[in-house]
């Protein structure tokens, strides 16, 4: 079976998502989440690792002289736990090519937008401010720009009268939740091809 690390910062809800999704072990959940790899070691997402056994490798990166020196511990760790798929869930840090050489095709990311529309930081106020009436959620594998990999699976949302970052975010959240450990799933079967789940 695959053996998948997650990277994330933060809160850790598509974290959990995901752990709910592959630990619950319906037929398509093809693959286990071995490890939660962490550059935040306050992060909410560390107390959610331990909740649900899964194990935690929590970096700092200022304590490295460059990003790939921290990069190559990282990998380190990965190699250790024969890590097959990184799946990065709110990982708030540019990947280098030390990674990349090593998983590229094999690391994928989410991001809240239609890529190839709002790349980057705040995601949800760049489409709130911009204006727009439809944004929503993209799975996609991670090369060496920022959120220009290839498209794996999108899911629109749709932006109401009223909605504040907040409101909107929240919608967002709602179908990263469903959208990912689905498109997760896919991709570690080998189904690679763009879905519409
Ligand atoms: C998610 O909305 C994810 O799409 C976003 O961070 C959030 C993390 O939430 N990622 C990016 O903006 C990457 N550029 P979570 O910690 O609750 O999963």
């Amino acid at each position: 079976r695959p053996r998948i690390a997650v990277f994330a910062s933060g809160t850790g809800s598509n974290f959990q998502a995901l752990v709910d999704a592959f630990q619950a072990g319906p037929a398509q959940y093809e693959g286990d989440i071995v490890l939660l790899v962490c550059d935040k070691p306050q992060a909410y997402v560390v107390k959610r690792a331990e909740a649900a056994g899964v194990p935690v490798a929590c970096f700092t990166p200022k304590s490295y002289l460059s990003r790939e020196q921290y990069e190559e511990d990282v990998l380190l760790k990965l190699r250790e736990e024969r890590i097959d798929w990184i799946v990065l869930a709110g990982y708030m840090r540019l990947v280098t090519p030390v990674l990349l050489s090593a998983y590229g095709g094999r690391m994928l990311n989410i991001h809240p937008s239609l890529l190839p529309a709002f790349p980057g930081l705040n995601a949800v106020k760049q489409a709130l401010d911009y204006g727009v009436c439809v944004t929503g959620v993209t799975v996609h594998l991670v090369d060496e720009g920022v959120d220009t990999g290839q498209v794996l699976a999108q899911r629109v949302v749709l932006v109401e009268k009223n909605d504040t970052e907040e409101t909107l975010a929240a919608r967002i959240h709602a179908a990263e939740h469903e959208l990912y450990p689905a498109a997760v799933a896919d991709v570690v079967a080998g189904k690679l091809s763009p879905s519409r789940l």
